[in-house]
């Protein structure tokens, strides 16, 4: 970071070409571009798949807003489309049910580090000629059906907010199986400027959605240190869950299997139907934990209620499971001793 300041070349230098480099064969994809957030990864491939006023992009409701807010920014309508209750990522047949004759693109979600189904997804969208874009924000380091997410081919997105595996404090990275679609998202980062032309030559429409040099630089350095922070929070979410095993009433996220392996972004238990998750929160607290009520609901959102006339009813099992789940203190550099009063509080909270 210090040798960045020190040179000339502040944003649009040589850091972030290495950083995206190091990015794309970190993940197995051939292209990455960087971008000032995961949202504006999520915004540039909803550009870059033609999205406008009048289509529908089906997305899931369990998921952080930037998933559905991408499509809302071109002019598009959100179509929530039902989750499963085992992975909490989009279910394929609820997505398929939910195609129509206006549907342009579906941004699938790697909800809390799990993969999506990507292969179902994909050949639902290869059917329907839709765009798959694959919201990989929580997701870096997961694997579905044995390689990376980033590797398989439809575009996805990455995110380095300070929660997520790697930091550069904001930031974020496309991955793309598409050299024509790499040049398009790096002019529309870029002010829309032309591939060989001067500064103030713009071919079209673009945002100001760089990665400087200096968050580049904290990229790369974060990286170097991907495969020990995978382990680490792969280690601490697996001292939750033999804590928590005998813990009544405290559901865990469900297990890998051979075609998904999570890669640890936060730590959510599903408490039993029916609780009040309220008192649990309270009783929590009290006792100095800190949760979250994560996650809300996104087509119940006040602003999405008010702008589409979405209400309770529309995807039950996504209400149903974000009324019960909850995330617990997790990071990288958890104390393990942190972890058990953790769980104790959460045991005590629930008896
Ligand atoms: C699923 C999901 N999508 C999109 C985003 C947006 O990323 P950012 O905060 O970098 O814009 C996040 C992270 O907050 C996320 O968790």
């Amino acid at each position: 970071m210090l040798d960045v300041l020190r040179s000339p070349r502040l944003s649009l230098g040589p850091t972030s070409e290495q950083f995206e480099e190091a990015f794309a064969e970190a993940v197995g994809a051939p292209f990455a571009v960087s971008v000032s957030s995961g949202t504006a990864g999520l915004h540039l491939l909803c550009v870059a798949a033609g999205v406008g006023p009048g289509d529908e992009v089906i997305t899931s409701p369990y998921s952080f807003v930037a998933s559905a807010n991408c499509a809302i920014y071109e002019g598009a309508t959100p179509v929530f489309a039902d989750i499963d209750s085992v992975t909490l990522n989009l279910d394929p047949a609820a997505v398929e049910a939910s195609v129509s004759e206006r549907t342009k693109a579906v941004v699938a979600v790697d909800i809390y580090g799990y993969p999506c189904e990507l292969d179902e997804l994909r050949s639902i969208c290869e059917r329907h000629g839709l765009t798959l874009i694959d919201d990989s924000c929580e997701a870096l380091g997961a694997t579905y059906k044995g390689r990376t997410i980033g590797s398989h081919g439809p575009s996805a997105v990455f995110a380095f907010y300070p929660n997520k595996q790697i930091t550069t404090g904001e930031g974020g990275m496309v991955t793309t199986h598409s050299a024509e679609e790499s040049r398009l998202l790096r002019s529309l980062r870029n002010q829309g400027r032309a591939d060989s032309g001067g500064w103030l030559d713009h071919a079209r429409l673009g945002f100001n959605y760089r990665l400087d040099e200096i968050r580049a630089a904290i990229g790369l350095a974060q990286l170097d240190k991907l495969e020990e922070i995978l382990e680490r929070r792969r280690a601490a979410a697996a001292r939750y869950a033999e804590l928590l095993g005998d813990v009544p009433g405290a559901g865990l996220l469900c297990p890998d299997d051979d075609d998904h392996t999570r890669s640890w972004f936060v730590y959510v238990v599903a408490l039993p139907e029916g609780s009040d998750r309220e008192a649990v929160i309270s009783e929590l607290e009290r006792r100095g934990v800190q949760t979250a009520r994560y996650l809300p609901c996104i087509h119940l959102q006040s602003y999405m209620r008010e702008r589409y006339g979405f209400s309770e009813g529309l995807c039950p099992v996504a209400e149903r499971m974000s009324a019960r789940t909850l995330a617990l203190p997790f990071h990288t550099g958890i104390d393990e001793d942190d972890q058990a009063y953790v769980a104790e509080a959460l045991r005590a909270a629930l008896e």
